[in-house]
């Protein structure tokens, strides 16, 4: 059974609620941090070995000891609850059914950072949420936890949230900063990154919702204690959202230790395939990090097996590996045709492209276009050639990683399901009635 450290509260009922929330030991880690000088917490997320828990992974610490501190320029946070990545849904949970402790996770990373005026820029079409956040916000300051002198320290903050319109490119974080400064959402140019320069050229960190949620358990059992959960470079609980052709979708909460087919077939997670079918491939950090085909999704190229982890999902690389990303975990079955998934992922990508550079802007249309023509069995052979070298030519090549996004699914689909391609090729009547994966297992 895994660790539970972000949900082991979340089946209580009311825990949305500050009272609740605080009779459950809620914001006693605030309190605990707020006594802490700035440098102690910073060294806490530090040591916990924390990672970004929005795609990239990259480390919270470091992301916070990067913050610049010019005399006299306020700082911000910034966090990310843009949750649009195809298959990712745990931060709606979380803002959902614990929102008091992201309002922690706030107060605590605001604190350490500086921040007096800190941000939640959610998903436009997370409609309900807002009012939750709102409610909490407003629960907190009454209680002390916000707003002026917080608990007598001399710490103020305050905390917004700005509604997103519905675009997926505003989860990019400085088309994010673009978006709340008021103006289309477009990525920036990077460096200078954030820490440096972001919010009206401000200082500022941008976090996703559950790497600020996790920083309260951080400081809670302290981050040499957090860094004992996982393993290497994975450290803590990480929650991943599962879909696809799995018995139980949902939001999961795993300590990183457990293997893929653990988490797919044991009745803790995903309780196994509907109506014994075969596990055809999963993609396991959201739409935009490779999918990978059942017997490597298994197993390593070494014959070990592959753990729910950020070193053990990329063993390999791009070429056989993938990547835990998101954490969002799409299953697909024997059923399931490759080719009609990776062009669903395609037009999704070209429809969500903001158009400022051409390799992307250009590139994801003309995949689109040639997906869709191949599905429908009007391809020709040098159209799969065709296809893999326009990925070829956006992945690297853009200012924001939507390109890469685009490019990885297609080149993995063509590198591990070729066959399924040139069955669409050479079968152009079948594909009018059924798909690849029907015809053939
Ligand atoms: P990135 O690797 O460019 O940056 C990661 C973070 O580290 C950023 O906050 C960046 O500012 C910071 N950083 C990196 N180097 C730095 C330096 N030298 N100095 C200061 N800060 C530095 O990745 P990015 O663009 O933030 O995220 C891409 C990931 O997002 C993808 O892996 C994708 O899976 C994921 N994603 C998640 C979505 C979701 O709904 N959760 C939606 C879309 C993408
Ligand atoms: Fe816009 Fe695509 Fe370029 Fe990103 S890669 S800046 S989404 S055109």
């Amino acid at each position: 059974m895994s660790k539970k450290l972000l949900l082991k509260n979340a089946h209580i009922e009311g825990i949305r609620y500050f009272e609740t929330y605080r009779k459950h030991g809620g914001y006693e880690a605030a309190e605990k941090a707020l006594k802490m000088t700035t440098d102690e917490v910073l060294e806490e997320v530090k040591v916990s070995g924390l990672r970004g828990r929005g795609g990239a992974g990259f480390p919270t610490g470091m992301k916070w000891s990067f913050l610049a501190k010019p005399e006299g320029v306020p700082r911000h946070l910034v966090v990310n609850a843009d949750e649009s990545e195809p298959g990712t849904f745990k931060d709606r949970y979380l803002m959902e059914f614990l929102p008091h402790l992201l309002i922690e996770g706030m107060l605590i990373s605001s604190y350490c950072l500086g921040s007096n005026t800190s941000y939640i820029y959610i998903r436009g079409e997370y409609s309900w949420i807002p009012d939750i956040l709102e409610e909490a916000i407003e629960e907190a300051k009454a209680a002390g936890f916000l707003g002026k002198n917080i608990l007598g320290t001399g710490y103020d903050l305050e905390i917004y949230v700005q509604r997103g319109a519905g675009a997926y490119i505003c989860g990019e974080e400085t088309a994010l900063l673009e978006s709340l400064e008021g103006r289309r959402g477009n990525p920036r140019l990077k460096p200078p990154f954030p820490a440096v320069k972001g919010l009206w050229e401000r200082p500022t960190v941008v976090n996703n919702v559950e790497s600020i949620a996790a920083v309260v358990p951080i400081i809670e059992i302290g981050g040499a204690e957090y860094a004992k959960i996982g393993i290497g470079r994975s450290t803590g609980t990480k929650l991943i959202s599962a879909c696809g052709n799995i018995n139980k979708p949902g939001v999961y909460e795993i300590d990183m230790t457990i293997t893929v087919e653990e988490f797919i077939y044991s009745d803790e997670y995903c309780g196994g395939i509907p109506n014994g079918k075969k596990l055809k491939a999963c993609i396991p950090g959201g739409s935009s990090v490779p999918i990978v085909p059942a017997n490597l999704l298994l197993k390593t190229i070494n014959g070990e097996p592959r753990y729910m982890n950020y070193e053990s999902l990329a063993d390999g690389g791009f070429a056989t590996g993938t990547m835990m990303g998101s954490g969002g975990f799409i299953v697909l079955d024997e059923d399931q045709c490759v080719v009609n998934h990776t062009m669903t992922l395609a037009r999704f990508y070209n429809h969500e492209s903001c158009g400022q550079c051409t390799p992307c802007r250009e590139g994801t249309g003309w995949m689109y276009k040639i997906l869709k023509k191949i599905e429908k069995g009007e391809g020709k052979m040098e159209d799969i050639d065709l296809l893999w070298d326009i990925q070829r030519k956006i992945e690297g090549n853009t200012i924001c990683p939507l390109g890469d996004a685009a490019a990885w699914p297609v080149a993995a689909a063509i590198r591990h399901f070729r066959d399924e391609f040139e069955w669409h090729v050479n079968n152009p009547e079948l594909c009018q009635t059924q798909n690849y994966g029907i015809a053939n297992y």
